[in-house]
């Protein structure tokens, strides 16, 4: 397994990971603006020619916001999602950033358990930030 920039060919893959994880998952379209995006990176984690997990970053001078983070259902707690993380956060520094921002649903007690143990603390909520369905979002930033 390797985490690599994402290419055109990774984004069936990427696509069948994103409708699977979320309620209210991106476009194919909002995914492929991130393919060779100037400003921060589509991360992939593939087996052979399968894409395991990915992770979507962008960097705005010293702060970084981590955009999307999923791993296939049955590559689960196996350190896919800790490892893409940590390459998000690599690839953030490596270009200038101080500080990654994230938000997460109330109710993601797996992702909130991962960011919390890769150092993220949270900094604030935003109320019914999302829908489908509506939910809180808790904000949580990291020091690079
Ligand atoms: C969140 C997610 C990316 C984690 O990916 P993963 O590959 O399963 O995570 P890892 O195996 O690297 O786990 C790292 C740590 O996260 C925590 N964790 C992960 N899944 C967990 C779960 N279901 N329950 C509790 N803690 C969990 C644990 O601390 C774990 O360490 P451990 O396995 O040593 O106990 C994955 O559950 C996922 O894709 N969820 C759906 C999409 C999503 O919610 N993305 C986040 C949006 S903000």
């Amino acid at each position: 397994m390797r985490i690599v920039n994402a290419t055109e060919r990774h984004l069936d893959g990427i696509m069948d990971i994103e409708t699977r994880s979320f309620t209210d998952a991106w476009s194919r379209e909002g995914v492929a603006d991130y393919l060779d995006a100037p400003d921060g990176e589509l991360l992939v984690m593939e087996d052979g020619d399968e894409a395991v997990g990915f992770a979507i970053y962008h960097v705005s001078f010293e702060d970084a916001e981590l955009y999307n983070l999923a791993v296939r259902p049955d590559c689960r707690r196996r350190g896919a999602g800790r490892a893409l993380l940590n390459a998000a956060l690599e690839g953030a520094a490596s270009r200038g950033a101080r500080r990654m921002f994230l938000e997460v649903r109330r109710s993601n007690d797996a992702a909130r358990a991962l960011y919390k143990s890769a150092g993220f603390a949270v900094c604030g909520v935003r109320r019914n930030y999302y829908d489908s369905p509506r939910e809180d979002a808790v904000l949580m930033d990291f020091t690079l």
